[in-house]
């Protein structure tokens, strides 16, 4: 056989093993996996050694924001496709799963889609796909609900809160019962909006409106009693599987843990800034407007909060562990967080601060850097979380997420060698992240300053080196990026269950 490019010498991490393996590629995807060493001689284009390097399967972000135009009626966020598609494939990500929004104004879900496919076509340097963000739950997008599966979007969110996309609980279900019927994921943003409203209508009355402030308009209750609603609300309708996206607090996460135990198809993720940010270090200690800087929905929690998330992720409350990643910039006068200083109000006010931060680039060498704190398989673990329960959860599995010859992409990340005596490369001890390391269109990351153990060395996108490290950075093209259909969800055969339940039916309840 003559491959296209071999890794040897690497040792191959995947959700479920370690081993050290070389890997045959051919065309865009991955052909064979050998004894380690094997194919170091073998006829190939390219040779790539590896030796003390860790090779695994391009992480899956499936929480990203990019260029949706009127974010909550505040101005378009920061990153453009191809902006964060850059920056997800310079931090090991190979796939994305970005948001189609409907604009509560706009009755239809496929235009919304079809706006969306616009803007991101021919610009993206990763794999991606979407979700639809379902802002007007009206007739025509219920009815549209069946009609995305055929075009290969399998998954759809909707908000509790945000006065510009809050659903109510009525809609809320008619939602979760289209969904159910067309085998589409409900991804539910869970807050209790009205009475964030009216604690931020309270306090700006106060006068406290400053950025630190958005913690105490949204506590940790909002969030248990809206997590705890959904999960009602979807078990009414006949068990509809649901995923509760961003969790932040304890609260929640046990709401989450214990319907998964009553064995309710509840599935959750969580971000790096609810294991890595709290809100005493970067909302209430920050000065006058800096705190902007981590304003995100839901905010950073405790350090308590910080633990209990942790343990979520090590005993998988937490399928998954996603960027969300919503920047806006800092400094940008129209669009940016600072659009909302004004004279009156020189700290800015924090009901006009747009809710996001970035994260897209940061998300796997964080995680990695902490691997300590994961599981007693940390790697596995880590290749779980960021990669392949992403891919079996929305229908792109074992296309992504795997490294299985002859079924998978060739997309993968190659981290730098633990030990400096490798060849291939020094190690990294010491790197710490600086926003200008960065290669997304965003003025600042909320951890600048953050010392990493690593960092990828190469990634690669169906067979085509994209990321290295140590020659020119980005080596892709933009436009290489192919929009992925998804088939429905395989995680824990959640439609199988769903099919042997039958049809919602009112008259049963
Ligand atoms: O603050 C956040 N999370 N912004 C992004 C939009 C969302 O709610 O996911
Ligand atoms: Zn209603
Ligand atoms: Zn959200
Ligand atoms: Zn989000």
């Amino acid at each position: 056989t003559e491959y296209d490019l071999v890794i040897t010498n690497g040792v191959c991490v995947t959700a479920s093993d370690i081993a050290a393996l070389d890997i045959g590629i051919c065309g865009e995807k991955i052909a064979l996996l050998a004894p380690s060493g094997s194919l170091a001689k073998a006829s190939t284009k390219r040779l790539i050694d590896a030796e003390g390097g860790y090779v695994m399967p391009g992480g899956v972000d499936c929480h990203v924001h990019l260029q949706e135009p009127n974010m909550f009626g505040k101005g378009c966020s920061a990153d453009t496709f191809e902006t964060g598609t850059r920056s997800a494939i310079a931090g090991g990500t190979t796939t994305v799963v970005a948001f189609a929004p409907q604009q509560r104004t706009e009755p239809s879900l496929l235009a919304a889609l079809d706006a969306a496919h616009g803007l991101a076509r021919g610009n993206c340097y990763s794999d991606y796909g979407f979700h639809l963000l379902v802002g007007n739950a009206g007739e025509q997008a219920l009815n549209e609900i069946a009609k995305l599966p055929e075009r290969g979007v399998t998954s759809l969110k909707i908000f509790m809160t945000y006065e510009a996309l809050q659903l109510c609980d009525c809609d809320i279900l008619s939602v979760l019962a289209e969904a159910r019927t067309n085998k589409v994921l409900t991804m539910i943003h869970a807050e209790n909006g009205d009475v964030l409203t009216w604690l931020t209508d309270r306090l700006e009355k106060r006068g406290f409106v400053a950025p630190r402030y958005h913690a105490h308009s949204r506590p940790p209750l909002l969030e248990d009693e809206a997590t705890n609603r959904a999960i009602a609300l979807a078990e009414l309708v006949a068990q509809t599987p649901i995923l509760l996206v961003h969790v932040s607090d304890a609260g929640a996460t046990r709401r989450i843990r214990e319907a998964q135990t009553r064995g309710q198809p509840v599935f959750a993720e969580t971000c790096p800034q609810y294991l890595f940010l709290t809100r005493e270090e970067h909302l209430d200690g920050p000065h006058g407007f800096e705190a902007a800087k981590h304003v995100c929905s839901p905010p950073p929690r405790d350090k308590a909060a910080q633990a209990a998330i942790w343990t979520g992720l090590r005993n998988g409350t937490f399928a998954m562990l996603n960027s969300d990643h919503c920047p806006f910039n800092y400094d940008d006068n129209f669009t940016g967080k600072k659009a909302c200083i004004t004279e009156e109000f020189p700290a800015g006010r924090f009901r006009h601060i747009p809710n996001g931060i970035p994260g897209v680039e940061t998300r796997l060498p964080l995680a990695f850097a902490a691997i300590d704190r994961l599981d007693r398989l940390p790697l596995t673990k880590l290749v779980e979380v960021t990669s392949t329960n992403a891919a079996k959860l929305y229908g792109l599995y074992p296309k992504k997420g795997a490294l299985m010859p002859g079924l998978s992409d060739a997309d993968l990340v190659v981290w730098y060698p633990n030990e400096g005596s490798a060849k291939s490369s020094a190690t990294l001890d010491g790197l710490t992240i600086t926003n200008s390391m960065l290669h997304h269109d965003v003025d600042y990351t909320p951890y600048e300053g953050r010392g990493v153990t690593n960092w990828p060395r190469y990634t690669m996108l169906r067979g085509k080196v994209v990321w290295d490290r140590d020659g020119e950075g980005i080596v892709g093209d933009k436009g290489y990026g192919q929009f992925i259909e998804r088939e429905s969800s395989t995680l824990n055969d959640i439609w199988q269950r769903v099919e042997e339940a039958g049809p919602f039916d009112e008259e049963k309840l």
